[in-house]
Parts: structure tokens; sequence; C-alpha cells
């Protein structure tokens, strides 16, 4: 049987375009107990494993961001009462964790069939936790295993072209919160079992539920995301030598010949060195 329940009439017009709720068999699979989180967080290297104080604000400044205080492993153990926030980078370079995200991710190939840079996270939270409204480059399904989030997701065009621009110029993922862009967000409920689609660059922050949770984010990439977030990239570069430049996606010819000189840039610094 198949992991992810996905309704493929979505997929032809909202796919990366506009969130949409999706459905999977992840819910009390042995991978995804306390305990197995617990000698997988043992295994994982240091800097894999990105943990805090859960109970933040919408905005948060990520230099500021408040520890707990508790080991990794105490915080997987006292998640209910531990107020923390964690994450487990990366967790596909874990043979059954790898192979759980490649059936998953299987399933989204038709969609998207020049797929790549596969990558998964378990998030492991807190009753009441927030995760600051932010921004991020992959292509992303966030499968919810265990507790309740609510998880608010934007259009990407609330962002200005400068933010979006500074995200890809290599600043933290986490934004400023508009509030008066607030009504603008969609709300999804997520109980085990159900899950979202967030498309690339779409803004959103996350709430837990009253219990704690812990959620499977699969994500992937294609080339024609990461030639957008280079001509991203070049924009930058022209908006701080004070050329207006023109916005992403809008002439689809300027856009390919960024994208050419970024490549041709790029190729010469490699050669460079
Ligand atoms: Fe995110």
């Amino acid at each position: 049987m198949s992991l992810l329940d996905l309704d493929t009439s979505r997929f032809g017009t909202d796919f990366n375009v506009r969130p949409f709720s999706v459905r999977h068999r992840l819910v009390g699979h042995p991978a995804f107990t306390l305990e197995r989180l617990v000698e997988l967080a043992r295994r994982m290297p240091a800097e894999r494993v990105e943990y805090n104080a859960g109970d933040l604000p919408l905005t948060q400044d990520p230099a500021l961001t408040p520890r707990t205080g508790l080991s990794i492993e105490e915080t997987i153990r006292r998640i209910n009462d531990a107020k923390s926030w964690m994450v487990l980078k990366r967790v596909e370079t874990d043979a059954e964790y790898g192979r759980i995200l490649d059936e998953c991710l299987d399933q989204v190939v038709p969609y998207a069939p020049d797929m790549r840079g596969r990558q998964a996270f378990i998030f492991i939270s807190s009753p009441g936790s927030v995760t600051p409204y932010h921004i991020d480059h992959e292509y992303n399904f966030l499968l919810q295993v265990r507790g309740t989030k609510h998880m608010t997701i934007f259009d990407r065009d609330v962002l200005s072209e400068e933010a979006i621009e500074r995200f890809y110029r290599g600043e933290h993922r986490n934004l400023v919160f508009d509030e008066s862009r607030a009504a603008q967000g969609r709300t999804f409920e997520l109980a085990p079992g159900e899950g979202v689609h967030v498309p690339v660059n779409a803004p959103h922050y996350v709430k837990n539920g009253p219990e704690a949770s812990v959620s499977f984010s699969i994500t992937f990439r294609t080339p024609d995301g990461d030639r957008r977030s280079s001509v991203y990239r070049v924009n930058e570069r022209m908006r701080s030598l004070g050329i207006k430049p023109r916005p992403v996606g809008k002439t689809p010819l300027v856009d390919r010949a960024k994208y050419l000189g970024y490549a041709l840039y790029k190729r010469v610094q490699r050669l460079g060195r």
C-alpha cells in the first residue's frame, strides 16, 4: 500500500502554485515512536539536530532564539512539557528514513519528473510551540504523524521581491510577519494522517495544538526552482548596484539571460579556484 494519498486532480492546477491537503499512512509507523526518534537523534551528527524554546512569537530574530537548557535526549523524552521545538535535519541520510522518504516522493515523481535533492526533516515539538514566519527554497509536503498543528500558508506574492532576494542572498529564513496580510493566509488544521503541500517560497508559520507533535517534512528541488533562485541572486546584485531589476517570472527571456550569465559567472569562479 502506498504511503501517500494524493488527490491527483489537484496537481495539474495547484502543484507549486497554492497549498493543498494530502493524506498519508505514517501514523503508527515504528520509525516515528519517541523511542526510535531518540535513537535516531543519538546517531545523527550534532549539527543536524537543531532545537530551542518553543514558545516563540511569529516574528523571531534567529540570533536571539532562546534555548531550553535540556539535552537532545531529554527534550525528546520530555517533549510533553519541555516547551521545546526540535528539528532532526536530513534524516534521509539514515537508511530507514531514506527509504520512507523515497517511498513517499516516488509517488510525486509523475508531477515533478526532474525532482532532485530529496531531503527529509522530522519536527518534534511541545504543546503550543510556534514555528515563526519564514520562507523555504524547497518543494515541501508536511505530514503530521502525532498531535495536531495549524499551518498558515501565504501566496509567495505577499512577499516583496526584495524579501525573497535577501533570503537567496543567504539571510536567515525567518521573516518579519506583516499583520496587515494576516487575513490572506490559508490555515490548514493537521491531525495525524493529514498533510499539506507547501509551494516553493510560499511563506508560512506553524502553531502546535495542545499535544506534543511529530511531523515528517519531505522536500525536494527541481532544476527550474534552482534557476529561479539564481535569478533572485542576480536581481539582488543588481539592486545593490542601484539598478531596479525586473521581477522574477515577469519576462522569461530576461530571466533566462540572467540565469545563463549567473551560470557562466559561477563556472568562471570555479575555474579560477
Ligand atoms: Fe518551513
